[in-house]
């Protein structure tokens, strides 16, 4: 069938070596791996953190980022071996047009963009609530009618970040990279901090019991319940074996990001080596930070004292350490200022892809002359991003950013699969290990994730999908680029 014909690798390779639309090669595999600790480290570990400890895991909370981080691994297992092979702008879109097909393509290429756009969006508000916080201890109060569009009118905070950031994007890759560097090391020095400090305030008292007995909860009904439940009739249990892989689910949000590393392909000096140390590489050291800040945490107060706002400060103003959570507060608001910047790269550099292919407006995908950046669709993602995040309360539709990521894991993982069977001809410096196993393992962890969340994030998913579907019929079918290229 027409819509899933694919577009070759060499084709896709070949595409981006069109004068008009060449990304800059500028990147390397440091400058990758601070990217993705740059994307990586936000909002899960200095607000998640302490919410998951509290409700469902205990101590354990720690057992729940290996668990996070163990399916993480699979799926960047995956993502590597794609990068290297397709080292091409537009991550999981891109891999999926080489195997699945134009329209699987499409459908991903419309995911990631609610991954990316809406996290970008989502953090942006978070980054607020700190700015906000951290300015009102130096007795600056913005009033909350201009700086939280919930109970006020706009936020203007997150409008102000997302604006500066997008003309960061505008000037040129290695600036952003220059700007996210320094970042990384404040925010790196922030958490090193924390587990080094914390741990002279550790007491083993409060490790006891580790995994708290299970507990089964009130239970939540209707289309705020996980749908693993509504499908099974699984009661929800808190604490034991089973809080610790329900904590799983929530805290994947603290790893998102490894797989942003990819969208930088096409800008990597040599990407086939790069991206896979990049990507696997970021994961790691964010995995062993995650599972220390937990324990260090977990262990300065007993679980149940745990802040939910912000607890790694928190924890240690309990101790009497005002310093130290003062400056905690700043390193997340550098943290989480990075996690927009690098979403929105993300997000601009896959819309790049699918408008450079014709099922979006090619006269988008204008590289800027001076710059060498996609400069029209930097500017079109952070107008969207800055009205998302003004404008919209969007707490409730963070777990959309979850279930749209873990879809483009389980696509990607079913893809490797695939190009080994239809090409396996093709150089691939990085091999993911016991194919298909790695893959098959990497899928049901993530459908696993999948179904642990909300009835009505699964809705918002299917309607927003069926949107994508329109607008393919509408657009993307007829203006194809693959569709309109002479037959051979
Ligand atoms: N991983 C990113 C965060 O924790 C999205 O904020």
């Amino acid at each position: 069938m027409e819509i899933f014909r694919t577009k070759s690798v060499e084709q896709s390779i070949r595409d981006t070596e069109e004068p008009e639309h060449r990304l800059h090669k500028r990147l390397s595999a440091v400058d990758l791996t601070v990217f993705g600790i740059g994307v990586i480290i936000g909002t899960g570990i200095f607000v998640l953190t302490g919410r998951v400890a509290k409700e469902s895991a205990g101590p354990a909370v720690a057992l729940s980022f290996v668990v996070a981080g163990v399916v993480c691994a699979l799926a960047a297992l995956c993502y590597a071996e794609f990068a290297s092979t397709v080292p091409v702008a537009g991550s999981a879109y891109t891999f999926s047009f080489a195997t699945l097909g134009e329209f699987p393509a499409w459908v991903i290429g419309w995911d990631l963009m609610l991954e990316m756009a809406l996290a970008g969006a989502v953090v942006a508000v978070g980054w607020s609530g700190y700015f906000s916080s951290l300015i009102a201890s130096m007795g600056i109060h913005l009033p909350a009618s201009i700086a939280d569009a919930e109970s006020g009118f706009i936020n203007i905070p997150a409008m102000v970040i997302v604006a500066l950031l997008t003309a960061i994007l505008y000037a040129g890759i290695k600036l952003s990279s220059r700007v996210n560097l320094v970042i990384v090391v404040i925010k790196v020095s922030v958490v090193l901090l924390v587990i080094i400090a914390g741990l002279f305030f550790v007491k083993a008292a409060n490790y006891t019991p580790f995994i708290p007995p299970a507990e089964s909860t009130a239970g939540v009904s209707g289309l705020k319940a996980p749908l693993i439940q509504v499908l099974f009739g699984i009661t929800p249990v808190a604490f034991g074996v089973i809080g610790i892989f329900s904590a799983a689910a929530i805290v994947f949000f603290a790893f998102i990001g490894f797989d942003i590393v990819a969208t930088a392909a096409e800008e990597t000096i040599e990407p086939q080596r790069d991206l896979p140390r990049g990507i696997i590489g970021s994961l790691l050291i964010c995995t062993v930070l995650y599972v220390a800040v937990s324990l260090v945490v977990v262990g300065m107060q007993p679980y149940s004292q745990l802040s939910e706002k912000a607890p790694l400060a928190d924890a240690f103003a309990a101790v009497g350490q005002t310093w130290a959570a003062t400056l905690i507060s700043i390193g997340a608001i550098a943290g989480l200022t990075t996690v927009v910047m690098i979403l929105m790269l993300g997000q601009t550099r896959v819309l790049f892809a699918m408008c450079r292919d014709g099922l979006l407006p090619r006269g988008l995908a204008k590289v800027h002359p001076r710059y060498g950046t996609p400069a029209t669709i930097t500017l079109l993602v952070g107008g969207v991003t800055m009205l998302l995040s003004g404008f919209i309360s969007l707490g409730a539709l963070a777990e959309l950013v979850n279930i749209g990521t873990l879809f483009a894991f389980v696509v990607v993982s079913i893809g490797v699969v695939i190009l080994r069977r239809t090409r396996p001809d093709l150089p691939r410096s990085f091999r993911t290990p016991l194919v298909p196993w790695v893959p098959a393992l990497s899928v049901l962890a993530c459908v696993y994730l999948m179904l642990n969340l909300p009835v009505e994030t699964w809705l918002r998913f299917v309607v927003w999908m069926i949107i994508g579907v329109v607008v393919y019929f509408l657009y993307g079918y007829r203006h194809s680029r693959v569709a309109n290229a002479p037959k051979p």
